[in-house]
């Protein structure tokens, strides 16, 4: 049940698949999920072993989140000085802001193994059990998803992280029996694209919860620069920019992009990046100038031609576009909130004036500073 890495998929539209899909196809049929699951290891595989070549090993190398690596540093140097382990760590926010990359700088920083799960992955007690057991002192166990923990993994998850032991029990019925059993001191690190569905007890058990914050331009610009530099790309400022720009801000996809336009690069030039090959790429991959792909404008186009601009209920949004509700929400819509496109309202999602211009609509007049105008 120890599984590679990485948390939800979203990627470039063309790239990538999500868990939540992998879990689906898990139920629908052996021969058929087989078969998926072959082309979609390979480009897992692909996408893991890329990402894992450009990916930070230490603070030093890692661009952004500035609060919460300082707190990070701070932490594992206390932590060092009492010669304790890190207290646990609960990391959330939307897929691809670097929570994984983080768990292993932190185990890098503090000398010591990770073991990397995912919550789907510890269905049955003895999942968990095993994972805990096998534990040596002040490792560090990462499970990604951590809202999706089921209860009794979460119960036999709970001593562990507070005391270091678990509840063992044997026999049925009348002669069950419960033996205590010590685990060695580690530290959970926590990943999840929905605190909210954390159960309370269970977040309370972190010593130190932090949001990942979607990145700045000019924080992915370094970025793009920096794995361009290990793939030995060529890439000017411009170039490195307009990816930056792309790349819903978001590493994971400025990452793939570089990739996109560094093949595309070589293919249709002589391999450098500028802007006006970074721009033919992304415009082949149908992103457009906001980073959008065509799941968001069909999701964006959807609310504005159908329900004038909204209000509307996901589960609707969902049905219409063949998406489950759980990556519209996780993984489309926190950078439309985030870039001002939508909003969540009680009654639904609605469409801001912004989406309406940047998708060539004109805005109904009560979005203009909220009057209404002559001819609406
Ligand atoms: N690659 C992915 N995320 C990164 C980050 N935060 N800094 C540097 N390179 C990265």
């Amino acid at each position: 049940m120890i599984i590679s890495d990485d948390d939800n998929k979203k990627s470039s539209p063309n790239l990538g698949s999500s868990n939540i899909k992998k879990i689906q196809n898990d139920k629908a049929g052996k021969a058929k999920v087989e078969k998926s699951k072959d082309l979609e290891a390979v480009s897992n595989e692909f996408d893991e072993t890329y990402e894992k070549t450009i990916r930070p090993k230490t603070f030093d190398e890692y661009i952004g989140q500035s609060n919460l690596k300082e707190t990070l540093k701070i932490s594992i140097e206390a932590s060092k000085r009492r010669n304790v382990p890190l207290d646990h760590l609960l990391f959330y926010g939307p897929p691809g802001l670097g929570k994984t990359t983080l768990a292993n700088i932190i185990a890098n920083e503090c000398g010591v193994n990770i073991k990397i799960t995912s919550a789907p992955a510890l269905e049955r007690p003895r999942d968990i059990i095993g994972i805990l057991m096998s534990l040596k002192g002040g490792e560090i166990l990462f499970i990604d998803e951590i809202h999706r923990l089921n209860k009794v993994a979460e119960e036999i998850l709970y001593p562990a992280m507070e005391d270091f032991f678990i509840d063992l029990t044997t026999g049925k019925s009348q002669t069950v029996k419960t033996m205590r059993v010590p685990v060695q001191k580690f530290t959970l690190v926590g990943a999840t694209t929905k605190a909210g569905a954390l159960s309370g007890p269970l977040r309370d058990r972190f010593g130190i919860v932090h949001r990942l914050e979607f990145y700045t331009a000019e924080e992915l610009k370094e970025i793009v620069k920096r794995s361009a530099r290990i793939l030995n790309t060529e890439i000017d400022e411009e170039g490195a920019m307009e990816i930056a720009l792309r790349s819903r801000a978001t590493p994971r996809i400025a990452n793939r992009l570089i990739k996109r336009a560094g093949d595309y690069a070589l293919v249709k030039s002589d391999g450098k990046i500028t802007k006006e090959i970074a721009n033919l790429a992304l415009n082949n991959l149908n992103i457009d100038s906001l980073g959008l792909d065509n799941t968001d404008r069909a999701l964006l186009k959807l609310i504005i031609e159908k329900y004038n601009g909204g209000p509307v209920g996901v589960e609707t949004l969902a049905v219409a576009l063949g998406e489950d509700i759980r990556t519209i929400e996780d993984v489309y819509e926190p950078y439309l909130l985030q870039s001002g496109l939508l909003m969540r309202t009680l009654r639904g999602r609605t469409v801001t004036k912004q989406a309406y211009e940047h998708l060539g609509y004109k805005a109904p007049g009560h979005l203009n500073n909220g009057q209404m105008g002559l001819f609406d």
